[in-house]
Order: structure tokens, then C-alpha cells, then sequence
């Protein structure tokens, strides 16, 4: 029997949480156990429990209990029991699992660089997240970026999906790119593509709150910054703008339509750090603010560019700006549930900065 540490979020209620304990055994005919290594906790996990129920995230590893939920975490797994014939014991997986020490995967479609969960209840969900990355088949220097690729990666590949939708459409005719809630990793991440895009001439205009104005200064990624609540008297309504919002925040959204007006030329939600300042957004000034559809993107360039070069081009561009910034984010390593428990009530409260990389593990060995 394995012991497995788990931690469940309230579905309605995201600070109320709670630690779970299993015993799992062999796994059954076609099944691997994985011991989760190690995986990355960022604003993005919120939201994973925020859009759980609209997009379905709950419904990847469901607990069995009305109102409770495991929340998805981009992690770096190891095989510790197969009866998959197909997969070894030690193998090491990239891929979306659950807040916990263990989980059990049903693989199918093996190939050797990846598989898919096969487990009947995940079939109707969005497919992306069914897949698991075998790093062994992959080269050495994504091997050895494990950490990267839990914190920054998904992230990272949101960034490039959305500087080549604004590339793709010319940037709607904007000579502005605002980015909200800049300080995030997938905000920053585009600021950074656009800026090291020779190009690219767009100004690129980060907005964040005070306190995180200097760790933007430190990455140089944005010809300018804006604190909110300055939106007025510091952005150049007369510029054409297109906005990428990872905030939610619709005070924010709602200000900058108003000022900019007819010169907003495309509105992109695309988060909602600011998890708590969300709402429904009115009848506004210019672009209609839609929901950015990365996997929409991705499916035009596999056309285009031939299946899997978008995300080959996306990747490459992770590991270029995760080495840049390699300095300006520190890993701080979160051992045990509750130190997790503690860890995603400081999230919620945004008592994070953007110079913490929380890694965590929820294995008693880490
Ligand atoms: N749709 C997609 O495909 C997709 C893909 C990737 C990410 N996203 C979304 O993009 C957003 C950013 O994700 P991330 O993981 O990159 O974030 P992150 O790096 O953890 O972001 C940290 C920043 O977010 C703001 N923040 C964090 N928690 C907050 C809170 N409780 N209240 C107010 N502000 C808070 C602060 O920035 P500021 O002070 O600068 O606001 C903070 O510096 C998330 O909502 C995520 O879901 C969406």
C-alpha cells in the first residue's frame, strides 16, 4: 500500500481547505502509479479553481465528495509501479495532475515522447489536458529545466500563444499593447516576447500595483509602467491600444475602455489574478472584450506552420525568457500539506511577490 497526501479546496468557498489521506494499492491492469515530485503553485492554480466548474478543471481528478475539489497543478511526476507494459517504473512525466503526493494514470495513445490519460471521466474535458509529456524521450536541456517547466512553462506558452495572435492580426492596428497585471508571469512573459521581438515597434505598456513596480523595472521588458488607479493621467488615449488583461479586474477593464474609447482596438481576457475584482462587464467603449481562446490559435498555426510547430515555437520561447529571468525569480521550495494550505491562503490574499517561484511537494521523502 502507498500512503497518498492530498489537499482539497471547498468549491465554493476557496480558503476553506482540507488534508486527505489514502492508501493506495497495486495498480490495477493498464494502470501506473506516479509519485508527483514537485509542482508549481501560481496565480493560475486559482483560477483553475475559480473557472473550475465553467471549464471543468474539478472534473480532471474529481474527489468523490459533493462540494470538494482537487485543483490541477502543473507537476513533474515519476512512475513508482506499472502495469502498463508500455510505460516503465521511473519514469518521469510533465504534465496536469492533481494537488497531491500520488495519483493513479490510466495511459493510452502511447507515444514515445507522450501519452493520454485514458480514465473514462476525463474524456469529455478539454483534451490539452489529458496529455503527459515522457521527458525521457526528450532532449537534455528540457530535461534538466524541470522546475521551470512545473512554474513557468504553462504560463510561458500562454505568453508566446498570445504575442503571435497579436503579431498574427497585426496587433489590430494598435501602436500599444496593455498588459494587466503585468507583474504575472504570463504578463511579463508577453511583455518580454513583444520587447525582444525586433519587429516588434508596439509600445508596450504594463499595468501592476506599486509594490510590484520595481521587480517590472528589474526585467525591462516594458517601455512603460502604469500603477493602477493612473490609467488616466498616464496612458495615451490617443494611441490606438489593444489590451490583454490577465486581471479580471473589471474597474480596470471598464477605466481603460472608457479612456481610450474608440481607439481600443481589441480587448483580450485572458485571467483573473485579481480574482476578487471580477464581475460582469457592461456594454463598453471599442473592442467588445473577448474571452482569449489560446487552443483557437494553436489549431490556426498547426494549420499553418504544420501540427506541433506552434507549440515547438511556444516552447522554445519559454526556455528563452525562463533563462532570463532565471535571477529575478527566486524558487522557494513548500514542503508538506500544510505548508501548502498556507502557501494557497497567502495566494489568495495576493501576499505573494512576483520574486517568489513557489515549487511544492507533498511527498513525505522531499
Ligand atoms: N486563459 C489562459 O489560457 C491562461 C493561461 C495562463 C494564465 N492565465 C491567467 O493569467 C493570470 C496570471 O497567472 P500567472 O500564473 O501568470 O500569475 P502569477 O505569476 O502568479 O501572478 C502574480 C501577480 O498577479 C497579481 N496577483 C496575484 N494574486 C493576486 C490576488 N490575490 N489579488 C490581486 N492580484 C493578484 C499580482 O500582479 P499585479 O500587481 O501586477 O496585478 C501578482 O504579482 C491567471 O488568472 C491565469 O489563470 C490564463
Amino acid at each position: 500500500m502507498t500512503q497518498c497526501t492530498e489537499v482539497w479546496v471547498d468549491r465554493t468557498n476557496y480558503r476553506d481547505t482540507k488534508v486527505v489521506e489514502l492508501s493506495l494499492g497495486e495498480p490495477a491492469d493498464g494502470e501506473i502509479l506516479v509519485a508527483i515530485e514537485k509542482f508549481g503553485l501560481t496565480a493560475n492554480n486559482v483560477s483553475y479553481a475559480i473557472s473550475g466548474d465553467a471549464i471543468g478543471y474539478w472534473g480532471y481528478y474529481p474527489t468523490g465528495e459533493e462540494g470538494w475539489g482537487k485543483v490541477p497543478v502543473w507537476s513533474i511526476g515519476r512512475v513508482v509501479a506499472s502495469n502498463c507494459v508500455d510505460v516503465a517504473v521511473g519514469e518521469r512525466l510533465w504534465g496536469f495532475f492533481p494537488m497531491a503526493s500520488h495519483v493513479v494514470l490510466q495511459p493510452g495513445k502511447i507515444a514515445a515522447e507522450h501519452f493520454v490519460d485514458m480514465a473514462a471521466h476525463r474524456q469529455e474535458l478539454p483534451a490539452l489536458y489529458n496529455g503527459y509529456r515522457r521527458t525521457v524521450a526528450e532532449p537534455e536541456m528540457l530535461t534538466q529545466m524541470e522546475n521551470e517547466r512545473c512554474l513557468l512553462f504553462p504560463l510561458f506558452i500562454t505568453s508566446f500563444v498570445l504575442y503571435d495572435f497579436l503579431v498574427d492580426n497585426e496587433f489590430f492596428g494598435a501602436g500599444q499593447v496593455l498588459i494587466g497585471s503585468a507583474s504575472s508571469k504570463t504578463g511579463f512573459g508577453l511583455a518580454k516576447m513583444l520587447h525582444n521581438d525586433p519587429e516588434v515597434s508596439v509600445k508596450v505598456v504594463g499595468l501592476t500595483s506599486e509594490r510590484n513596480v520595481a521587480f517590472l523595472e528589474k526585467l525591462g521588458c516594458c517601455d512603460q509602467i502604469v500603477v493602477y488607479g493612473n490609467e488616466h493621467e498616464e496612458i495615451d488615449a490617443h494611441l490606438p491600444a489593444a489590451y490583454v488583461d490577465m486581471s479580471g479586474d473589471v474597474a480596470l477593464t471598464t477605466t481603460l475602455h472608457e479612456h481610450l474609447g474608440d481607439n481600443m482596438k481589441n480587448s483580450a481576457m485572458v485571467g483573473a489574478s485579481h480574482w476578487q475584482d471580477r464581475g460582469p462587464i457592461g456594454q463598453l467603449p471599442g473592442a467588445k472584450p473577448t474571452f482569449f481562446f489560446a487552443p483557437g490559435q494553436i489549431a490556426k498555426r498547426d494549420e499553418e506552420w504544420g501540427r506541433g510547430m506552434a507549440m515547438a515555437k511556444a516552447m522554445q520561447a519559454s526556455v528563452m525568457v525562463a533563462q532570463a529571468i532565471k535571477d529575478d525569480v527566486q524558487v522557494e521550495w513548500v514542503k508538506g500539506a500544510e505548508a501548502l494550505i498556507q502557501t494557497w491562503q497567502q495566494l489568495l490574499d495576493n501576499q505573494v511577490p512576483p520574486t517568489r517561484g513557489l515549487m511544492v511537494s507533498l511527498l513525505d521523502e522531499a
